[in-house]
């Protein structure tokens, strides 16, 4: 297929707009076309308001919602009309960026359209950002692991069943997605010895960031999309809330 503008998949960090690499304003500088991914659920595209400031006045900002699913397979003629908008302006030249939350290979919508776009021979340039639990632990102050610590990253989307399982080993350990399971996730980090060393963040770097130490004492509060915890198993390691 002969295209001739380039896709730049954007990393602009969790939400702190400081928190962009050189690399992503450069793209952010010249892309004449951004995408701004969004939620059936919102108006609002939070990876947008981190990039605006470093847009040029000229750019085009197209709007495309993409539902939550859990695989591929589901939600294909969304996937396949959001790539069709894509490679129209890639024809016509233009580089299009696609600004995503935290890192744009981890955890993110950025991941599907990449795959459908790198199947039609587009040129991609995916530039990485800082992920939110990486903010996360920087802006509270806890190391989040050393020497030979284990690192668990889990998303709180998966069966409670699967969750429970990688918690009976994990040591240190994120907990992504918190949002929709909160309170057996609560319950499930209290029955392993592990709530009193969680720390939990929502909206990392924006304007109404929350940290919460008291989990517990929260668990029937309705949470915000953008909330992950931090916790681990054992207190008094060189990593942890009491560092
Ligand atoms: C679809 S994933 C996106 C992950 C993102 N690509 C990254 O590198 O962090 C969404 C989840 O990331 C976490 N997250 C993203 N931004 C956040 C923020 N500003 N504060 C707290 N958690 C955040 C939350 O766990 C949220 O449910």
């Amino acid at each position: 297929m002969d295209l001739t503008g380039t896709f730049y998949g954007i990393g602009v960090g969790p939400g702190d707009p400081e928190l962009l690499t050189v690399k992503a304003i450069n793209a952010l500088k010249k892309i004449d076309v951004l995408i701004a991914p969004k939620t059936e659920k919102k108006s609002d595209s939070v990876a947008l308001s981190i990039a605006q400031p470093y847009l040029k006045p000229s750019v085009e900002i197209i709007f495309q919602t993409f539902p939550m699913i859990k695989d591929f397979a589901e939600e294909t003629d969304v996937f396949e009309a959001n790539k069709e908008e894509i490679l129209h302006e890639l024809r016509g030249g233009k580089n299009v960026g696609f600004a995503t939350l935290g890192d744009p290979m981890f955890y993110s919508t950025y991941i599907y359209i990449f795959k459908l776009l790198k199947r039609c021979g587009v040129k991609i340039v995916t530039i990485p950002g800082v992920p939110a639990f990486l903010a996360i632990a920087a802006q509270i102050g806890r190391p989040l692991a050393y020497g030979n610590d284990i690192l668990t990253i889990i998303p709180a989307t998966a069966e409670l069943d699967a969750i429970k399982n990688f918690l009976d080993k994990a040591d240190a350990t994120v907990l992504m997605k918190v949002y929709k399971n909160f309170p057996e996730v609560v319950d499930a980090l209290k029955a392993r010895g592990m709530i009193d060393e969680a720390v939990l963040v929502s909206r990392c770097g924006l304007d109404d960031e929350k940290i919460i130490t008291d989990v517990a004492a929260h668990k029937d509060e309705p949470l915000n999309y953008l909330s992950t915890i931090l916790t681990q198993r054992n207190s008094g390691k060189i990593s942890g809330k009491n560092f």
